[in-house]
């Protein structure tokens, strides 16, 4: 039964009592871990969010040493996940003291207890390290919320946001709400939409990002600007993706890039200190796109290891091997890694990285596994003469017992085979230090992408990002030339945040509008706000975003971003525990003038 905590007051979490309180009184209250009754005395684990306290409970005349009968009887009924408050004194732990607890040193011989409230035996073991499946756990979240681990990274995303909140007041940004209910804008993500009551018909979408908002702020004189924002985004959704995610979104007035980076820079040293103890050195290595490209085949590179891409097409261009050829011939390029020790690798393992490469659109991957001997095994081997293998081995670097695998196609599907190659054979071989973080920014991005689906150029950011001054030339002749005042903030591989300088000039505004398709009227239909905004007076501004949610697992070494968000979605964007999304009522459908197209 359930009593009252009347006349009871919590002195302190289990794990704020240490040796310095022996012989005080105390009154701690939380959740029964477990309990072990040895006759006449009762040991029991008791647990809140900052850790384990035991508490005993001793039979006995001696009520300085024991509780009353009463009170023993109520402990031998508690059972896991009992909520209890617990009156007693704090004694050294006689006998063996745990030094796997924080208070292992410790106990409470308790003198009081009342029982809160009981609980039904829970689904799974509230523990850390859980083995229980996923799905379950997201079912009973709240339990599964109660799981140390777990408990420990929502604090330290709590930690976080003080830090982030601490340092971007001290250097001067103002933080500033901006609207959910918003005006759709498609361009990215797909919209989540919010249908209108007052106007019928009508549809509000939520913010994939407060963009234009921040924007319009600088357009009003604040200057610095930022916010912990959530933002949705109607997308597939991956391990490090949510429908709705959080955003540290900022805004600069007079500023160009270098600002922001500098500005960044000791954010992240900053929170990352404080938060997790790890030193970043400043400053944070810079790298272009074309370079991240090139070197890694990813704009997101993971710098923790090597096995960098080589371009061999110089070296190929003339040999036997059509594949090679016609890829060149194609205007592609034949690319290849080298996986150091590996050129013993079982031809199961082969098989599997040729399908992973198809995984990622190669049509196939050639490969020379050089013996320990020196001599070559390779799938393409009968196209070539001697003497070509010899100079596409030099120019990889090989050395006896090494794998060199090699994709050509269009450079677009010979970057991401390759860099994803890259990863792979990384985590089979166990390269990845988790200890280990590796920062980045990755500048001059392409402004525009070429989309085969809309057979149109793209805003690879987005249309607000300005071209780098020296290729403004371009934007007439060759738009797909033109590099962006873009950056990425990458780490190990994840791409933290982004960012860019924003185009303030009227002329380059509406140049990017017509690249991209978008004619005048239907760009003042969907951002005439921002556009009249910009004929009052417009200073020159920047910003950038992180990712919160990616931040924080990182810095928990989580393995997915579900890990770091209290009541996260699943695959499917639903609600494991709640069930959104739902149907509704048919008068809430009639009230909002909808009705259901059932297909
Ligand atoms: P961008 O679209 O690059 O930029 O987003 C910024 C950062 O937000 C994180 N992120 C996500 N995290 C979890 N789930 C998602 N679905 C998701 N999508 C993005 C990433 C990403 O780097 N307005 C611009 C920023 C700017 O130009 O200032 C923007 O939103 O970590
Ligand atoms: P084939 O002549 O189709 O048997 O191919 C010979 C080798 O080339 C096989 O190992 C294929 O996997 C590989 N290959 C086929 N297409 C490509 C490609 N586009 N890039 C790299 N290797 C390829």
């Amino acid at each position: 039964m359930a009593e009252s905590m009347k006349g009871l007051k919590r002195t302190h979490r289990c794990t704020e009592l240490s040796a310095a309180n022996v012989g005080e009184e105390v009154t701690v209250m939380g959740w029964v871990q477990k309990n072990r009754n040895k006759g006449g005395i009762i040991f029991v684990d008791l647990r809140d969010r900052s850790g384990i306290l035991q508490i005993i409970f001793e039979q006995g005349a001696d009520l300085s040493r024991a509780v009353d009968a009463e009170n023993f009887a109520k402990a031998e009924t508690l059972r896991s996940e009992f909520v209890i408050a617990v009156v007693g004194k704090v004694e050294k732990r006689e006998g063996n003291t745990n030094t796997a607890m924080k208070t292992g040193d410790i106990e409470v011989r308790a003198t009081q207890l009342r029982i809160l409230s009981e609980s039904e035996t829970p689904p799974f073991p509230i523990e850390a390290d859980s083995k229980t499946k996923e799905e379950l756990r997201l079912k009973y979240r709240y339990l599964d919320l109660r799981r140390p681990d777990l408990q420990e990274k929502i604090m330290m995303r709590s930690r976080v946001a003080a830090k982030i909140r601490e340092f971007m007041t001290n250097e001067g940004f103002l933080e500033i709400e901006t609207p959910i209910l918003n005006k759709s804008t498609p361009e990215g993500a797909r919209d989540y939409l919010v249908p209108s009551r007052v106007h019928p018909g009508s549809f509000y979408a939520l913010p994939q990002s407060p963009q234009l908002f921040k924007q319009l702020l600088m357009c009003s004189g604040y200057d610095r600007y930022f916010q912990i924002a959530k933002c949705f985004r109607d997308e597939d959704l991956r391990a490090d993706r949510q429908p709705e995610f959080t955003q540290l979104d900022m805004e600069l007035s007079f500023v160009d890039i270098d600002d922001v980076i500098e500005v960044n820079e000791r954010l992240v040293q900053y929170v990352f200190k404080d938060t997790v103890g790890i030193d970043i050195q400043l400053p944070i290595q810079r790298m272009t796109w074309q370079e991240a490209m090139d070197r890694f085949g990813s704009d997101k590179p993971d710098t923790r290891f090597g096995m960098e891409l080589v371009n061999v097409s110089e070296v190929v261009k003339d040999c036997g091997f059509g594949v090679f050829t016609g890829a060149l011939e194609n205007g592609g390029s034949v690319r290849g890694i080298n996986a150091k020790g590996q050129g013993e690798m079982p031809r199961k393992k082969i098989d599997a990285l040729v399908e992973f490469a198809k995984g990622f659109g190669a049509k196939g991957l050639a490969y020379i596994a050089i013996q320990p001997d020196g001599t070559l095994k390779s799938s393409f081997a009968k196209f070539m003469t001697e003497d070509e293998m010899a100079s596409l081995v030099k120019a990889m670097d090989g050395e006896n017992g090494d794998l060199l695998l090699f994709a050509a196609d269009k450079n677009k599907i010979v970057w991401d085979v390759l860099g994803n190659l890259r990863l792979e054979i990384a985590r089979n071989l166990d390269l990845l230090d988790k200890d280990q973080y590796n920062f980045l920014w990755v500048t001059e991005f392409p402004l525009l992408e070429w989309s085969e689906e809309e057979n149109r150029y793209v805003a690879m950011h987005h249309p607000f990002t300005m071209p780098m001054e020296e290729d403004l030339e371009l934007l007439d002749t060759e738009p797909g030339k033109v590099r962006a005042k873009a950056y990425d903030i990458v780490l190990n591989g994840t791409e933290l945040g982004g960012g860019s300088v924003r185009i303030f000039q009227n002329h380059i505004q509406e140049k990017m509008f017509e690249i991209i398709g978008l004619s005048k009227e239907t760009a003042n239909e969907r951002f005439g706000f921002l556009l009249n905004a910009f004929k009052y007076g417009v200073p020159p501004h920047a910003g950038l975003a992180f990712g919160l949610d990616r931040m924080v697992m990182l810095m928990a070494k989580a393995d997915s971003i579900r890990e770091v968000i209290a009541f996260p979605k699943v695959k499917d964007a639903s609600c494991l525990m709640t069930d959104a999304p739902n149907v509704v009522d048919a008068v809430q459908l009639e009230e909002l003038g909808i009705a259901i197209v059932k297909n």
